[in-house]
């Protein structure tokens, strides 16, 4: 089942991606932005496909942060309507890939026709038991870690929790991510070197590996050069 290359020898259990590139895709051709991310849906899919078969464990795809609300109304319409046809349409996919789907961010935020499709695909392949796909969705570090806290404070309030049992273990138990390890390697599109607020508390060991590929290019073959990379690491966690 896990088809990986002789030169890779050890595969990342938890991938997490920063999608960037769909706009100067587009703008590079001509074209609406929008058609660079409906392409970037494309990659998706290959992605999503790629890492099953890899044995990837969990693959995080940033999709849409909580400062992409700035964007024009008509951008961030067409991107709402995207997700809601992704999920619609790729449901099927996933249930005979064996896929499972979660979600992270202000979900509530998200249109009420797109937060209906999104828990509609979470329960239907809830049982499955290859990849964890996990969608960031109007997702903020910041914003993740805030909750955070006022979730730590509610349980000190409320006697379950005492202030001096919260160390980064439990803490890491109240943010969106508690079910899920933290990442081995993010790979980041389009060649921007920042976060862009994706995963602050999660990554503070995980291997960076930035492509100049915009998102809609990313293939099976640019995941396993990120892989190929992250193997030549050597990851210390500070020690020796
Ligand atoms: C990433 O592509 C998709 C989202 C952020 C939703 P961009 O839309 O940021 O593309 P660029 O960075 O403008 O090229
Ligand atoms: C990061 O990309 C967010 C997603 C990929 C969803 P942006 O394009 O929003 O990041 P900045 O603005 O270049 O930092
Ligand atoms: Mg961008």
């Amino acid at each position: 089942m896990s088809r990986v290359p002789e030169d890779i020898k050890t595969v990342p259990r938890h991938i997490a991606i920063i999608m960037d590139g769909n706009g100067r895709w587009a703008r590079e051709r001509g074209l609406p932005r929008t058609e660079g991310h409906r392409r970037g849906a494309d990659s998706v899919r290959r992605v999503v496909k790629a890492c099953g078969e890899l044995g990837v464990e969990f693959l995080t795809l940033y999709a849409f942060s909580s400062e992409n609300w700035k964007r024009p109304k008509r951008e961030v319409d067409a991107l709402m309507r995207l997700l809601q046809q992704f999920l619609k349409s790729r449901t099927p996919e996933m249930m005979e890939q064996n896929v499972r789907l979660q979600a992270i961010g202000r979900l509530h935020d998200l249109p009420e026709a797109c937060q209906a499709e999104l828990h509609r695909s979470i329960s239907k392949t809830a049982q499955n038991t290859g990849l964890t796909l996990i969608l960031a969705l109007s997702y903020g570090g910041r914003e993740e870690i805030i909750d955070g806290v006022k979730s730590l404070l509610e349980s000190v309030e409320k006697g379950h929790l005492d202030k001096a049992m919260i160390d980064g273990e439990v803490f890491s138990k109240h943010l969106y991510t508690r079910y899920y390890p933290d990442p081995d390697l993010l790979i980041r599109t389009s060649g921007e070197l920042r976060l862009s607020n994706f995963l602050l508390w999660q990554m503070s060991y995980t291997e960076f590996y930035v492509t100049e590929k915009l998102w809609p290019d990313f293939e099976r073959e640019a995941l396993l050069e990120a892989l190929r990379a992250f193997n030549a690491r050597s990851r210390r966690f500070g020690g020796v």
